[in-house]
């Protein structure tokens, strides 16, 4: 089983070259923002994880328009208006990975309040927009990708729809994850599951969570507070295709304990089995075959190695790296972008 310590250890940032900032591309370190920057006072911004994988067809984004539309999505539930569409974001990614000559990455855009006013009405902060990339092995780690992680009931609740907007992936809203992902280490877990408002099973840290119960697959539902997660959405095509009933309901805590299979599911942690919830072991305590065979076809899918996902696969061709279209002399240290408009 993973450890804690190798969780922590796989989460350190790898520098690359450049970072696209509110389109232009200037060196890894010039990319600062001033102390006064309204996001990091009050959490105002909202963010995507993606990533790139080293694909049969070169390197290729995860469904980029997928994670550019929900970016798109959170800003607008929090009133921030983003300067560039969808397409100019996925083009801008492209490039990014395709200038810092990476084959395989995370890939993190961000917009947010930034600086110039102060105090909660955000509407006369500028908005900001940056994509950073850079390595990032499995967020779990290898070992726990592998055998199977242990996982917490945190006792913190998801945010609720009352207070905040589970829909949107927000920086602020993260506190509540933090909380619980600390909570669950500092136990000795490596992730922490929260339950939603009312009890019931929501979702990881950073992952959506599924159980395999009487042969079929379960998940959580929208009405759960979940982040609807892209990982999730073609795990659950995968299953289906497979010939899986997925079912997306409420599951009480102990249906977890009970169940065959527990898995989770994340950009950053991909699809990684849960063998133990609070110190009960899931079924045998081992990953389950159905997790395999999913984890295995997921890989697939990723890799560029089933013809009937390659849509998902956003591939970076050396096209990206063409003569910026842009009207503006770049700045002395930067390259301006394609992407901006
Ligand atoms: C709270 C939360 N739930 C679920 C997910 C999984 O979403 P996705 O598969 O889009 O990465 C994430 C990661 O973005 C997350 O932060």
């Amino acid at each position: 089983m993973a450890s804690v310590r190798e969780a922590v250890e796989s989460a350190v940032v790898e520098p690359t070259d450049l970072i696209w900032m509110n389109g232009e591309f200037v060196a890894w370190e010039d990319a600062t923002v001033h102390v006064l920057t309204h996001g990091l006072h009050y959490g105002t911004g909202v963010f995507e994880g993606i990533r790139c994988y080293d694909s049969e067809l070169g390197p290729a984004v995860f469904r980029n328009a997928e994670h550019m539309e929900r970016l798109l999505r959170s800003a607008e539930l929090y009133y921030m208006p983003v300067p560039y569409s969808s397409e100019a974001l996925q083009a801008a990614a492209r490039e990014l990975v395709a200038r810092n000559g990476l084959r395989s990455c995370y890939i993190r855009p961000i917009v947010y309040r930034g600086y110039g006013s102060m105090g909660l009405n955000p509407m006369d902060a500028p908005t900001d927009v940056t994509i950073a990339c850079w390595e990032w092995a499995t967020y779990l780690g290898e070992e726990g990708m592998r055998n199977g992680i242990r996982a917490k009931v945190s006792s913190w609740r998801r945010i609720s729809p009352d207070s905040l907007i589970p829909h949107a992936k927000a920086s602020g809203q993260y506190l509540n994850n933090v909380l619980a992902k600390v909570e669950s280490m500092k136990a000795g877990y490596q992730e922490a599951i929260l339950l939603d408002d009312h009890g019931h099973v929501c979702e990881g840290t950073g992952e959506n969570i599924y159980m395999l119960a009487g042969g079929e697959i379960v998940t959580p539902g929208h009405h759960n507070s979940i982040l609807d997660g892209i990982t999730r959405r073609s795990i659950m095509q995968i299953a289906a295709d497979l010939g899986y009933q997925v079912s997306e309901r409420n599951i009480a805590r102990a249906e977890l304990y009970l169940a065959d299979e527990v898995f989770m599911s994340g950009t950053a942690a991909e699809l990684v089995p849960v063998v133990e919830v609070d110190d009960h072991k899931i079924g045998t305590g081992q990953p389950g075959e159905v997790t395999r065979l999913l984890q295995s076809a997921f890989d697939d899918a990723i890799h560029g190695r089933s013809e009937c996902y390659r849509e998902w696969l956003d591939v970076v061709h050396p096209v990206d790296l063409e003569t910026p279209a842009g009207d503006a002399p770049a700045p002395a240290g930067s390259v301006q972008t394609t992407a901006a408009g």
